[in-house]
């Protein structure tokens, strides 16, 4: 058998006559930027969200980036984030001019709010929770830092769509939440895609001058922007899948249960645990094991493609080399990036695909 790490040909074929539909007529129209087809995705996703403001942009790196230069972040200041992350997260953070603090994970592999408090000084402007996998940070510990310390939270919401925690959405509990639509991601559009949500109105309006080059209408450019518009041939496709996260998310959570008691009795792994009274959406299913590389391989050559997130993790990156935190600060994140490993996960999965996975492992294990 022949597994794929996700399968967004499958995902695009049970879709097809909707998708297709819906491209054509962004074609007919020959209405390629913004429009109604931009204005109504964001009106559904703040909808589908319970927010007051859905920013559509280009991508999830350009929302994060967006969100601190409309913070007023910038040289001298510092954000802290998560030592595990994609590079998104602490490329945008210096790309304000700002300093990326370092924070380890925790158990539940996400930023480990126990030690932001330590990292705290008189120059820390923002916190940057990452929601990791789909997995929600400890956001009541860090909420209470960030009303303590007077300190802004952006959510990293890329790889956490509709991920809750205490039953309040991924996104909401901050200043703002970004979210990428990378084709990847649990909400995917067929390229880059992404969006920043906000309950302050004032913020969104901001942001959303400043993606659109700075001007609030055409030619009246207020300040300098970036350009930072989501494609309406993506608002187009996104606005069909919208409608379908919810089961998306359902079927992602039925498949990593199926993976949790298949696998609770190897031993030899290490499975995720999802954080009490939260909804863990499994974007990625990570398990950990001493033997990873051996057993990538192993699934590797019978058909089970893997994936390592992340190899490096952020202060063992050749990119912050010559960064001034102290590598013992994150043993957690140096075990992870050598342990971690991504199994196959995707809504159509079915449980003979699961089964098979488990199989090999056990092989691997020799466990009969
Ligand atoms: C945690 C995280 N943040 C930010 C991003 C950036 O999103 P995009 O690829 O849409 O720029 C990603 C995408 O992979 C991500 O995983």
């Amino acid at each position: 058998m022949k597994i794929p790490f996700l399968d967004l040909k499958l995902q695009y074929l049970n879709l097809k006559d909707e998708i297709d539909k819906s491209i054509a007529e962004v074609i007919d129209q020959t209405s390629f930027i913004g429009g109604e087809q931009v204005s109504k995705f964001a009106n559904e996703f703040s909808s589908s969200y319970g927010v007051e403001k859905t920013v559509p942009l280009a991508n999830g790196t350009d929302a994060l980036y967006i969100a601190m230069k409309m913070l007023g972040i910038g040289p001298g200041d510092e954000v802290i984030t998560t030592a595990t992350s994609w590079i998104s997260t602490s490329e945008t953070i210096s790309q304000t001019g700002a300093k990326p603090v370092f924070v380890d994970i925790d158990e539940y592999f996400t930023i480990d709010a126990r030690k932001i408090e330590s990292q705290i000084n008189k120059n820390t402007k923002a916190i940057i929770p990452v929601h990791l996998y789909g997995q929600m940070c400890d956001m009541n510990e860090i909420m209470r830092i960030s009303s303590k310390y007077n300190i802004s939270v952006i959510e990293d919401c890329a790889q956490s769509h509709f991920s809750e925690l205490d039953n309040k959405l991924a996104g909401s509990w901050g200043k703002c939440g970004t979210f990428s639509f990378y084709p990847g991601k649990n909400l995917g559009a067929f390229g880059d895609a992404g969006a920043l949500i906000t309950n302050d109105i004032d913020f969104a309006e901001k942001c959303r001058i400043y993606a659109s080059h700075g001007a609030p209408v055409k030619h009246n450019h207020i300040m300098e922007g970036i350009n930072s518009r989501m494609d309406t041939m993506q608002a187009a496709v996104l606005r069909v899948k919208l409608k379908h996260i919810k089961n998306w998310t359902e079927s992602r959570i039925e498949i990593s249960n199926i993976y949790m008691n298949l696998l609770s009795d190897i031993h030899e792994i290490e499975l995720p645990i999802v954080r009490s009274n939260s909804k863990h959406t499994f974007h990625v299913f990570a398990i950990r094991t001493s033997m990873r590389d051996e057993l990538k391989s192993y699934l590797e050559e019978r058909g089970i493609p893997t994936q390592i997130h992340y190899p490096f993790a952020m202060p063992f990156m050749p990119a912050y080399k010559g960064h001034d935190q102290n590598k013992s600060l994150f043993n957690n994140a140096k075990l992870h990036q050598e342990t971690e490993l991504s199994l196959p996960i995707f809504p159509e999965m079915t449980k003979e695909q699961v089964e098979y996975v488990y199989m090999n492992i056990c092989d691997f294990f020799k466990i009969k």
